[in-house]
């Protein structure tokens, strides 16, 4: 009798310290727009890993990829009311609210994904990058790269600037990306991710731009006929959170979420260019496609003049000083 009652007790305290540390449970919702098997699904996935474990389930890490929570027009908006609480949205889109981000929407502004991880470690780019973000409640927990942007299109290979001429391609909400594609006489519609691929399945827009892992994961290549592989616009991403939840965390799960994200980051770096050069294969792999072109240098020289003009108009709205600063590192 005795011995159970004792068992009892020990198990109601059991189940009140379970209850406690259900209570205190800190719930990060982490909404983003691609699939799983990209460089930023699989980023977020390896984070909420590494945050449930490092913090001993104190954090539960839930992700909604796909869109399936928000869609990247909102997602700054739902952060910023810490309705989710991490969010990663591309650079391009960071740029609604702050001009300056479009600064890597610039094409060709940077020669591999090694200068742009320069570019966001240094103070006068990533360092004034990162800080304007707390204007408007936010706080830049990290950069994560995709990697490098290829153009496709339905109706003929885009080689030389003439190509482009009348065109309709979707692009990221970025005036710089609209511009890019006016500087070729391409008509640019700017559009939410998860509408790409409709959009281009029903002829209501001719192409689009993203990266091998951004197109195979969701089916470009089965609705285009041409690629042209032409590295020309990078696409990489603010990991950003609610500046009150992030520094209202106790410290100590502060700091195991910092180094989950350290390591993650890390990972992307690594692993990034990788993984879309193995989506390039399975897009030849696929053979939907009926041609896949690699930009001449020639050719490349040609895109490089003709877009050039976006540097100077943009100049006043980005900044003279984050523009030569991004010129320097490539130069
Ligand atoms: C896009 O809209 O094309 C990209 O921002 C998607 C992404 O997040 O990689």
């Amino acid at each position: 009798q005795e011995a159970q009652s004792e068992s009892n007790s020990s198990s109601d305290d059991n189940n009140k310290a379970t209850k406690a540390v259900e209570a205190e449970k800190i719930v990060i919702k982490f909404s983003h727009v691609v699939a799983e098997d990209t460089p930023k699904g699989k980023a977020a996935n390896m984070f909420k890993e590494l945050a449930e474990q490092y913090t001993e389930g104190r954090v539960e890490v839930e992700i909604f990829p796909n869109s399936q929570l928000y869609n990247d027009d909102d997602v700054l908006a739902a952060v910023q009311q810490n309705n989710v609480q991490i969010a990663a949205p591309s650079t391009s889109k960071v740029s609604k609210l702050f001009p300056e981000w479009t600064i890597f929407d610039f094409p060709f502004a940077f020669n591999d994904v090694a200068s742009v991880q320069d570019a966001m470690e240094s103070e006068e780019i990533g360092g004034k990058l990162f800080n304007m973000l707390s204007e408007q409640k936010l706080l830049g927990l990290a950069m994560w790269d995709n990697g490098f942007k290829q153009m496709t299109l339905d109706d003929h290979p885009l080689y030389m600037p003439d190509d482009f001429d009348g065109q309709q391609f979707r692009v990221m909400s970025s005036k710089v990306l609209e511009a890019q594609f006016e500087s070729v006489s391409a008509v640019p519609t700017p559009m939410p991710f998860s509408e790409v691929y409709s959009a281009l399945e029903q002829g209501v827009i001719n192409g689009q731009e993203n990266t091998l892992s951004n197109i195979y994961s969701k089916k470009f290549h089965e609705v285009q006929k041409y690629m042209t592989i032409s590295n020309h616009g990078y696409l990489g991403y603010a990991v950003i959170t609610n500046v009150e939840f992030w520094n209202g965390l106790p410290d100590d799960v502060r700091e195991q979420l910092e180094k989950a994200l350290n390591e993650t980051t890390q990972w992307v770096r690594e692993n990034g260019e990788k993984l879309n050069q193995e989506n390039l294969e399975k897009i030849i792999a696929d053979d939907m496609l009926k041609e896949i072109h690699y930009l001449t240098d020639d050719q490349k020289q040609a895109w490089v003049e003709a877009m050039n003009v976006v540097y100077d108009e943009f100049e006043e709205e980005v900044g003279a000083d984050l523009i030569n600063a991004v010129k320097a590192l490539r130069d």
